[in-house]
């Protein structure tokens, strides 16, 4: 199987999970492609339609969805996403294509996380992944430095703007043994918009697509011995 392959077979095992009559929220990157672009089937399950980026959007509209803003849903019942990396505790690093803020927000505003990986996304420690910061432009190098003191090495994404009008900066060589933490403690540098660490809003359920089919890790997994 080669990788779309698998980012299909991950997208396809997610439908299953989706609610009829359900707000669906929907993430963003090339995984997430191809879960929108199963949508068109289910469509009499869904009731309405939130979507993390203007790339999502775009995609959603062209299929003839209509999207609607968070402020006007109220919750979510559930939101698809890719990532990055993912733990085997359902936590994750994402923004690699850049859309890490809108992402926490909806899957924060979401009753249940799916998050869909190949199994090359699958690590044991998170961090071999440069690290995506959302910051504001003014505050970009201070939050750098701040960075370096933390142990890591942000590299700016140059000609990069998010949709929310703010840059991003790629820390590489965190070895990020507690994700919990480090989120928080980054959380706490002024400037910073949102960290690419997902762990306290982890996923609720993993799928992880591979040659030998898919594996599907709840939070209740877990707090199995
Ligand atoms: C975008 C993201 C994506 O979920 C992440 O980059 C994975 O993308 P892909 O499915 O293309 O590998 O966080 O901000």
């Amino acid at each position: 199987m080669n990788q779309t392959q698998k980012k299909q077979l991950a997208a396809k095992s997610a439908l299953p999970y989706i609610p009829s009559g359900s707000t669906l929220g929907i993430g963003t990157g090339s995984t997430v492609n191809e879960f929108i672009d199963l949508l068109p089937s289910i469509t009499n399950q869904i009731e309405s339609i939130v979507s993390s980026s203007n790339a999502s959007t775009k995609r959603l509209e062209k299929l003839g969805f209509e999207v609607s803003s968070l402020n006007s849903v109220g919750d979510v019942d559930l939101y698809v996403d890719g990532a990055d990396e993912a733990t085997k505790h359902l936590h994750l690093v994402k923004g690699g294509g850049g859309a890490l803020t809108r992402e926490k927000i909806v899957a924060g505003a979401a009753k249940q996380f799916i998050c869909i990986i190949d199994d090359s996304k699958q690590v044991g420690v998170l961090g071999a992944f440069p690290l995506p910061v959302e910051v504001i432009p003014m505050a970009r190098s201070f939050v750098a430095r701040t960075l370096v003191k933390m142990g890591g090495q942000p590299v700016w994404r140059e000609n990069f703007v998010t949709d929310n009008g703010n840059h991003i900066l790629d820390v590489h060589n965190l070895e990020i043994l507690n994700p919990i933490e480090m989120e928080t403690q980054i959380n706490q540098i002024a400037g910073i918009v949102t960290v690419g660490i997902f762990a306290h809003r982890a996923a609720d359920i993993l799928i992880v697509s591979s040659d030998k089919g898919v594996t599907v890790t709840t939070t209740n997994d877990m707090s199995k011995p």
